[in-house]
């Protein structure tokens, strides 16, 4: 038996969860930071820095009340190493380092976008090979899973990410940040009555969403000067359409090269159901499968973190106390 405490705090939720072996998760905690960051319509990282400083210690011990268990019966300290705003990381890092060394436990540096893929090995074991694709606030990334330990990025955006576009258009459309989660309920009540530019089509599997989310902006601004209404839900839903459209695009097309039968999802915007609906059917086209993570489990969490180092940890796999931040840390 093994008891991860798992902690997470790349962005701006501070997130702490407790996993028994690879599946039983004991309790999960994240203090979320939405409410004031959306004050400025994003992510401030200096507040977000500050406000994880204030709440570790009461997160910390909330998990470890929900789980019932003591510092002393848990394992290993799993941890966020990057990528991840560097001032947000270093406090959970700081607090898995201090946990380990006052306590003598192992630690271990998670990659975020690897706990993100391996939030699907809480649904089922994930097979390899399989494709992933990554789709979250700071990445979009098509990822072959070749073994456990031996991940290769083939396509990533060259320009936004996908949630970062979705939370641009949401804030022209005067939405709340987030925008990703609105934009979706947003475009189940609408209709694709704009035609607005495909994105990137080329020989290769990257991804750019930024000439389509300045197409949305350039034509809600060019609407609002000339005094015209618009349709906000019919907006959305075009604009939701071209991102969708254009991440099932890449994905089949490297499904069909690699031979691959089974994808996976990962990343906020995995919670997208247009964009779990659309993949998983020209999936089945293609005699393979689609794997995406619980609700729950999509947007940032320490579960996913967890999950991984739970393999991590089995591999024996471990980080010393120079454990340091790395903000833009690849995944290959
Ligand atoms: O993975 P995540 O929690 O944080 C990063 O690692 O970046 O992803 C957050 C992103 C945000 O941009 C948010 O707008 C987007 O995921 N998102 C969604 C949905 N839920 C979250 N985007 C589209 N549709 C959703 N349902
Ligand atoms: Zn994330």
């Amino acid at each position: 038996m093994s008891l991860i405490l798992a902690i997470e705090s790349s962005c701006d939720e501070m997130a702490m969860a407790i996993l028994k072996d690879e599946r039983e998760f004991l309790s999960s905690v994240v203090a979320s930071q939405i409410d004031v960051h959306a004050m400025y319509g994003g992510v401030v990282p200096e507040i977000a820095s500050r406000k994880h400083v204030e709440c570790v210690s009461l997160v910390l011990k909330e998990t470890l009340n929900k789980a019932n268990v003591t510092i002393d019966e848990i394992d290993a300290i799993a941890v966020t190493k990057g990528p991840g705003l560097v001032g947000s990381l270093h406090i959970g890092l700081q607090a898995a380092k201090t946990i380990a060394m006052a306590y003598h436990k192992p630690l271990i540096g998670v990659h975020h976008i690897a706990g993100h893929i391996y939030a699907n090995n809480y649904v089922q074991n994930i097979i390899y090979p399989s494709l992933c694709l990554v789709v979250s606030g700071g990445h979009s990334e098509l990822v072959l899973l070749k073994a456990p330990f031996k991940f290769e990025v083939i396509g990533q955006t060259l320009d936004d990410a996908v949630g970062e576009a979705y939370d641009k258009v949401g804030r022209v459309l005067n939405l709340p940040y987030p925008g990703g989660p609105i934009i979706d309920k947003m475009a189940a009540k609408g209709n694709h009555t704009y035609n607005l530019p495909v994105p990137l089509d080329d020989e290769s599997y990257n991804f750019s969403f930024s000439g389509l989310k300045s197409a949305v902006i350039n034509y809600l601004h060019n609407n609002e000067q000339a005094g015209k209404e618009i349709n906000r839900a019919d907006v959305a839903a075009s604009f939701q359409k071209a991102v969708v459209n254009a991440l099932v695009r890449e994905a089949v097309a490297a499904m069909k090269e690699t031979g691959y039968k089974k994808i996976v999802l990962a990343g906020g915007v995995s919670a997208n159901k247009t964009l779990q609906n659309t993949l998983a059917e020209a999936m089945q086209k293609i005699g393979a499968e689609l794997v995406h993570p619980t609700p729950i489990l999509c947007t940032d969490n320490a579960v996913m973190i967890a999950c991984r180092g739970y393999f991590m940890y089995q591999a024996g796999m471990r980080s010393t106390l120079e454990l340091n931040a790395v903000p833009s840390l690849n995944l290959g």
